[in-house]
């Protein structure tokens, strides 16, 4: 049967400590050892089921961990305060000085940051390549190479990553895959196509509600217990840990997330074809017209669809801010940046989120002054928020009222 990662997180039972429906939250920094002998085998790393301390590891983290473990399809999992707590941790433990990394260009400012800036000063370099052509990635890989690393569909410019391709040239050049899944849970499962290790941010979709952050890494028990490790674990060591009570939350709004990516695709798919139809430059990958689409098809778990994000071009930043002030306005959504959220929400990426990537590196990827992106939320009703939208484009003059694009 075909790998179904909605089917894998329903069939986890967890019952809490009084028989509650929910796990107990664990709410303890540091734990009891009923003989001196064990807590010296968990200081090891050898004693299952003991807990040491709560940067370690804690009975809520775990479950959580165990749940996206369960959702990506891999042995094990680490959750940690945020995504860059789960990326950062992963890059350091999988290179030392005078190691290199391949990394698509199109990828979270905050990743690229850390990679273009902050790497270089313990002699990690990075390339930074078109991920979409294997060619080019294939030809910048050196013998200092380590990890390849791209997101599954790229923030901001929606691009996607042939997984199964990309792996192939891993394990011919002995690397590891590193695949940022934040833009599409539960609709692509980069592991079962051949990726390594799975990062998330969970403040994303996966939680939902805007309330936190988090992040987790997805992968084999041995790479999990290397990130753990008390003596070189770069998750032990950097203490980037998620909060009990945290891992506690996300962990229900986990439970929902199915029914939560259905809405959010079909929301975007909806508007994808209406703003296209319009002739407004429009990017999501659900649309024929996206240079990926078929390759999303070949890799998709069909019934979550295309997710939640798309982007629009509005020719300027003038209009690109007129028009999300006027949306907000409208309660259409919130001229915020992060994704996954309940309601929509919409930021101009080359002046917030991607601000990271300089000017002249923006323009050569193709991430435009007028690109306004879109988190699609959860409205019931689509077509009403659609009609409220063209009413602002109209208003601003990005469309006229015949439909015909002015810019
Ligand atoms: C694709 C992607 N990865 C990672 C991150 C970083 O996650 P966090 O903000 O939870 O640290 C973000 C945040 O925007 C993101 O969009």
């Amino acid at each position: 049967m075909k790998f179904n990662p909605a089917d894998k997180i329903q069939d986890l039972q967890y019952f809490g400590e009084f028989g509650g429906v929910n796990p107990s939250i664990s709410d303890s920094s540091t734990y009891t050892f009923l003989s001196a002998k064990t807590m010296f085998d968990t200081f090891e790393g050898n004693a299952d089921g003991c807990y040491l301390y709560s940067r370690h590891t804690s009975p809520s983290n775990l479950y959580l961990g165990e749940a996206l473990a369960a959702m990506e399809g891999t042995e094990t999992a680490n959750v940690a305060a945020s995504g860059m707590g789960a990326i950062t941790p992963v890059l350091l433990q999988l290179c030392e000085a005078g190691d290199h990394i391949v990394s698509s260009r199109t990828i979270y400012g905050g990743t690229y940051a850390f990679l273009k800036n902050f790497t270089p000063k313990m002699n990690i370099q990075t390339s930074f390549v078109d991920i979409t052509k294997l060619d080019v990635v294939e030809a910048a890989i050196t013998e200092d190479t380590k990890v390849l690393y791209c997101e599954s569909v790229s923030n901001p410019l929606l691009e996607v990553a042939d997984i199964k391709g990309l792996s192939e040239l891993a394990k011919k050049h002995n690397l590891k895959l590193v695949v940022d899944n934040t833009f599409s849970p539960l609709s692509i499962s980069p592991v079962k196509l051949g990726a390594d290790v799975v990062v998330h941010s969970l403040t994303k979709f996966i939680n939902g509600s805007s309330d936190t952050v988090g992040g987790v890494v997805c992968g084999t028990q041995e790479f999990i217990d290397q990130l753990r490790n008390v003596n070189d674990g770069a998750s032990m060591l950097l203490g980037s840990t998620m909060d009990s009570m945290r891992a506690a939350s996300v962990l229900k709004n986990l439970r929902t997330l199915h029914i939560r990516m259905k809405q959010h695709s079909k929301n975007a798919m909806y508007l994808a074809k209406k703003f296209e139809a319009d002739g407004l430059k429009t990017v999501y990958p659900g649309l024929t017209s996206h240079s990926s689409h078929e390759l999303f098809k070949s890799m998709m778990n069909p019934e979550y669809g295309y997710g939640g994000m798309l982007t629009i071009d509005v020719g300027s930043l003038e209009k690109a801010n007129e028009l999300m002030e006027l949306m907000q306005h409208k309660n259409l959504g919130y001229l915020a940046v992060s994704l996954g959220f309940y309601k929509t929400l919409f930021s101009a990426p080359g002046s917030s989120t991607s601000s990271e990537i300089p000017e002249e590196e923006q323009a050569e990827m193709g991430l435009s002054d007028g690109l306004i992106r879109f988190s699609i939320g959860l409205d019931n009703n689509i077509e009403r928020t659609y009609e409220i939208m063209r009413e602002c484009m109209i208003e601003i003059g990005v469309l006229s009222k015949e439909e015909v694009i002015l810019v």
